[in-house]
C-alpha cells in the first residue's frame, strides 16, 4: 500500500521508515526546501516542493493533487496544518509524530517547552490528525526521561531514537488495517 510522507525539516523520521521498509512511499512532499528530500532522492523516491502560499485550503488541495490514489497522508516532522479536505479524503488514514508525551506540549518547541516546565519524563507520541493541532487520537507513546543537565538539543536526540522505532511501527499497523478508532481510543489488533 503506498503512502507520502509529508516532511519539513532533516528527515530523520522518513529515512526511519525507509530504512524499515515499510510500505511503499509514493512520494515525498515538502513545504520548501529542507535536507529530508535529498533523503528521498536518494533512494529513488519522487519528491514535490509546495510552498505554502495561497491559505491552507488551496496548499491542501495542491498536496491531495500530489497524493494521488494513496491510502495515508504520514506527517514526518511537517510543520504545517492541513486543512479539512485533508481530513475528509484520508480519516483515520493521516499521522503525525510529535515530540512530547500529547497532550502535553503541543505545538512549536515542544522539548523546549517540556524542559521549561521541569517535568521529569516527556517523550514521543503519534496520533491521528483532526482538525486541531497535535490533537487527533493517541495511537502510540514512548516515554523519555528528562536527565540532568540535559538541553533541548540533547534531550531531541533521545527522543527521536525512540520515534525512529515507534514510527515504523505505527505506519506499519495501520497500512495492515491494524488500528480502530472509537471516540478517542485506538485499538491495535
Ligand atoms: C521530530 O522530532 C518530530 O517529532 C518533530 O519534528 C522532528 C522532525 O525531525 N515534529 C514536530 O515537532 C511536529 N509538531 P526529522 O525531520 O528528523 O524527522
Amino acid at each position: 500500500m503506498a503512502y507520502v510522507v509529508l516532511v519539513s525539516g532533516a528527515g530523520s523520521n522518513l529515512e526511519a521508515l525507509i530504512e524499515a521498509d515499510v510500505g511503499k512511499i509514493s512520494s515525498v512532499v515538502a513545504d520548501g526546501e529542507c535536507p529530508a528530500l535529498a533523503k528521498a532522492e536518494a533512494v529513488g523516491i519522487s519528491t514535490r516542493v509546495i510552498p505554502y502560499r495561497g491559505g491552507r485550503a488551496s496548499f491542501t488541495r495542491e498536496i491531495l493533487d500530489v497524493a494521488g490514489d494513496a491510502e495515508a497522508l504520514v506527517l514526518a516532522g511537517f510543520m504545517r496544518i492541513l486543512g479539512k479536505e485533508a481530513i475528509a479524503r484520508f480519516p483515520n488514514r493521516i499521522v503525525n509524530i510529535h515530540p512530547s508525551l500529547l497532550p502535553s506540549f503541543p505545538g512549536l518547541d515542544a522539548v523546549a517547552q517540556a524542559l521549561a516546565a521541569g517535568v521529569k519524563v516527556t517523550g514521543a507520541t503519534v496520533h491521528f490528525v483532526d482538525e486541531l493541532l497535535d490533537h487527533g487520537p493517541i495511537i502510540a507513546q514512548k516515554a523519555v526521561p528528562v536527565l540532568p543537565g540535559d538541553n533541548a538539543c540533547s534531550l531531541h536526540k533521545r527522543i527521536q531514537i525512540e520515534e525512529h522505532v515507534l514510527y515504523p511501527r505505527v505506519v506499519e499497523a495501520l497500512l495492515a488495517g491494524r488500528l480502530s478508532v472509537e471516540g478517542r481510543t485506538v485499538s491495535w489488533s
